[in-house]
């Protein structure tokens, strides 16, 4: 026993252990082992095989858990399936009483949660205990509100059908809340499958969704590893995947699931910077940079890894910061005390040690505080890595442990450039005590996240996900309720559609013809100009009675290139007011307008179509780029109900450059309907049109030509859609795609995107006239949303 006097002398904490004996008394009664949650009852534990779970702070047994095979998946979505008939009929009153109610068992049991994903994970209960759990509730409470309000805050919108999810062990329960609450609030059903080192917690959740009544098979839960999620992206009765864990993986996912039309949400790596100007509040980011990359080990995809801190202060910061990091207190994770818990696994720990190693032979220095670290058990010393090269691993690659590298900057231009070179994209943290330059510095940031002045905030009302290869969709917030809804009657369109068996011309047997022989060819347009194809060649457009009606240029890949480097030099399209897109939208349709008859007699000419219908379909694309000329300033973001004393803004962001596949039928109208949502809100478009009606499209450089739209914001590529289509999934400059020609297999682009992970859209053949081929869902996924945090007060 101390005594007080010495106590006092030393300052030292005593140990502040808490109890477990619920948990360790809960374990007991599962000694057999956990079996899957399948259809509202736990299968038979001994069945099949098993695996072991352990605790990473003394490597000991906690239980064993049945590792899912393909069957288990396949009676999982079953249960599912069966379930989906009842539950999205419910309403959505009776859907949010059921969430309300795991909500308020899950705030019952926290103390029992907390422990339990302390013991499971190996973080320090300080942290599960006052965010996780709270936030696990949270969730629940925030879309128990959504369901209440689906059918009249989304009107038109139903849920997906059965969706799988597949997350990782960093914040287990966290996780399973994240997509669980908005899947159900929607009316979705759910088969998840948590991380093999962590899945304790959500057998812990099975137990509460039995206790509430939920129906059976509206959730089901399968334990297991990689190969386990990987027969649930393949199963067939799954309509929606939603997917939190590795950029590997992400991308094992998007190309396993290309062409099935199953709605895909990724929520990746990221390697965070944490940017510090000369005029922060030093001792205040150093607080920020303990929560950034020292809570939760740094095992958390958003951590603040990398910091950028201005010369001129880079030395006082590091100094304080190693002066803190003496204080942190790394050790037993049930300890009330403990800042830093053991990382999740041995292989993690061999990882992070690995990179570390990496980093000091690639010339970086390598500061650890002299404080104890335990002796066994998986830990691992809050690490500071100074003199770090922009292009070394430590600096590009996610090291997801408590290691934090550091880089200077002069400019806040020099900032901004950093920040971005990056693969990633999910969050970003920005200190100065100048709020102009903060906001400024948050627009400029490619970040689904940027705290001002804090780091790590989390709130159920705020959407969080990635630009780039952190990924897609957003979880929280309306916006992460599209994630778990579709517009209209759900069914995929295109395969049916009336027009659907094109060929996406030019065929093999579509005449080829050398540019010098003839030179009435419609030019390509690029940067503004009009180009030659690099091929030289143009191929016969052939009317539907098979008369040549013109020719066409045969764009191949390079000309892709070439288009989407002048959008590059675009960039002041995204930057300019709404307003003055707005204007320009309105000339567009105004020019257009004027050439109504020669667009008529194109269309008429290409698709024998009558007169009357020729007619509509351009008053209809007159209509179409007034409506989204109206739009362009309207498109606007909100300001979400988070924490109090906090402004979080959702602003709506253009992708940047996009490219955009265009259909064969309705040849002006389709172009129209794709190409004007996604210049008005700002992005900067290669547009492939109808391979075998381009005509339409190629007259219309004319217009953009005497619109006033600056050079290189709209190209139009023509040839072969798949050949193109393919061409703008693989480029990585190429943010988003949308592939609405039913001739070009989504298959082929889905797989081509997974380089760079950028959204795709196979649209299918809307009724290209009616009401669902315009509107604010086009605005919607022509822009992703970027949160800033901005807290207020002294
Ligand atoms: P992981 O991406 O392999 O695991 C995440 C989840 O995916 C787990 O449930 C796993 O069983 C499942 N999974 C693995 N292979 C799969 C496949 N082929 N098909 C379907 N599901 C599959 O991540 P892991 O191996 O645990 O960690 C490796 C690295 O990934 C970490 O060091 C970290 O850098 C990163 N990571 C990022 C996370 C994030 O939140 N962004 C979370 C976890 C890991
Ligand atoms: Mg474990």
């Amino acid at each position: 026993m101390a005594h007080i006097k010495d106590v006092l002398n030393s300052m030292d904490y005593g140990p502040a252990p808490e109890g477990n004996e619920h948990v360790v008394a809960w374990l007991e009664t599962h000694k057999a082992g956990f079996g899957h949650f399948i259809d509202g009852k736990f299968t038979d534990p001994g069945a099949g095989k098993s695996f072991k779970v352990t605790n990473p702070a003394d490597g000991k047994l906690l239980a064993r858990v049945a590792d899912g095979s393909a069957e288990d998946i396949d009676r999982a979505v079953s249960a599912a399936t069966r379930a989906f008939k009842s539950w999205s009929k419910l309403s959505g009153h009776q859907r949010g009483r059921y969430l309300y109610a795991i909500a308020r068992n899950v705030q019952k049991r926290d103390r029992f949660l907390a422990v339990l994903e302390t013991m499971d994970n190996g973080k320090p209960i300080r942290e599960t205990r006052d965010i996780d759990i709270p936030l696990v509730a949270r969730h629940f409470y925030h879309h128990a509100g959504w369901a209440e309000l689906l059918e009249s805050e989304f009107p038109g919108y139903r849920p997906v059908g059965v969706c799988g999810q597949i997350i990782p062990w960093n914040f287990p329960l966290l996780m399973l809340a994240w997509k669980i609450a908005p899947a159900l609030a929607a009316g979705n059903t759910v088969v998840l499958k948590p991380a093999e080192q962590t899945p304790l917690t959500a057998l812990a959740f099975a137990e509460i969704c039995r206790e509430v009544g939920l129906p059976a098979g509206v959730i089901n839960i399968v334990t297991g590893e990689g190969d386990t999620g990987a027969a649930l992206v393949a199963h067939e009765g799954v309509q929606k995947l939603a997917f939190t864990g590795s950029t590997d993986v992400g991308r094992i996912i998007r190309t396993a699931t290309a062409g099935s039309g199953k709605k895909l949400s990724l929520e990746l790596g990221g390697k965070s910077p944490f940017i510090v100007f000369d005029d922060a509040d030093l001792d205040s980011a150093v607080e920020g940079l303990v929560d950034a990359i020292w809570f939760n080990q740094g095992e958390v995809c958003c951590a603040g890894s990398r910091l950028l801190v201005q010369e001129g202060i880079a030395e006082k910061l590091y100094a304080k910061l190693r002066a803190r990091m003496e204080t942190l207190r790394v050790g037993s994770p049930l300890d009330k005390s403990t800042d830093i818990g053991a990382v999740v696994s041995t292989e993690q720990l061999e990882r992070i040690t690995s990179l570390v190693e990496k980093g000091r032979a690639e010339g970086a220095e390598v500061f650890q505080p002299s404080i104890a670290i335990p002796g066994t058990g998986t830990f691992f010393a809050p690490t500071l890595m100074t003199g770090v090269e922009p292009a070394s691993t430590v600096a590009v690659v996610e090291i997801f442990g408590p290691v934090l590298v550091a880089m200077t900057f002069r400019t806040p231009d020099e900032a901004v450039a950093l920040a971005n070179n990056t693969r990633f994209g999910l969050a970003a943290s920005v200190w100065s005590e100048n709020i102009s330059r903060s906001l400024d510095v948050a627009s400029r940031l490619k970040a689904g996240v940027i705290w001002i002045n804090a780091t790590n905030l989390f709130d159920a009302a705020a959407g969080f996900g990635g630009y780039r290869e952190s990924g897609f969709g957003r979880e929280g917030g309306r916006e992460g309720l599209f994630e778990y809804l579709v517009l209209g009657d759900g069914k995929p369109k295109g395969k049916t559609a009336a027009m659907g068996a094109l060929v996406a011309a030019p065929s093999a047997t579509a005449e080829i013809v050398a540019i010098d022989e003839v030179d009435r060819t419609a030019k390509l347009f690029i940067g503004g100009k009009q180009a030659r194809p690099d091929s030289g060649y143009s191929y016969a457009v052939t009317s539907s009675a098979g008369k040549q009606v013109g020719l066409a240029g045969l764009g191949n890949r390079k000309d892709i290139r070439n288009a989407v480097e002048a959008a590059g030099k675009a960039e002041g399209w995204g930057a300019a007011t709404a307003h003055n897109r707005a204007q320009i939208l309105y000339y567009l349709a105004e020019n257009l307008s004027s050439r109504s008859e020669e667009f008529e007699a194109r269309l008429r000419a290409m698709t024998g179509a009558s007169k009357r219908q020729a007619a509509e379909e351009v008053a209809a694309a007159v209509r179409r780029t007034f409506f989204y000329a109206g739009f362009a300033d309207k498109h606007d973001g909100a300001v979400h109900s988070t924490k109090s004393r906090h402004v979080t803004l959702a602003m709506n962001e253009p992708f940047g450059i996009m490219g955009v596949v265009c259909p064969d039928e309705a040849p002006l109208l389709g172009f129209v309907s794709l190409v004007m949502p996604a210049l008005a809100t700002g992005n900067r478009v290669v547009a492939v049109p109808s391979s075998r009606y381009p005509l339409a499209a190629t007259d219309f450089y004319q217009i953009v030509d005497t619109s006033d739209v600056p050079d290189g914001v709209l190209s139009i590529v023509t040839g072969n859609a798949a050949e193109l289509a393919k061409t703008l999934a693989d480029h990585d400059e190429v943010a988003a795609l949308w592939n609405f020609n039913s001739g070009v297999d989504a298959a082929l682009v889905d797989k081509a995107s997974s380089g760079n992970l950028k959204p795709v859209w196979n649209g299918g053949s809307p009724d290209w006239q009616g009401g669902d081929a315009q509107g604010r869902e086009y605005l919607r996924r022509a822009t992703q949303v970027k949160n800033i945090w901005v807290p207020y007060g002294e």
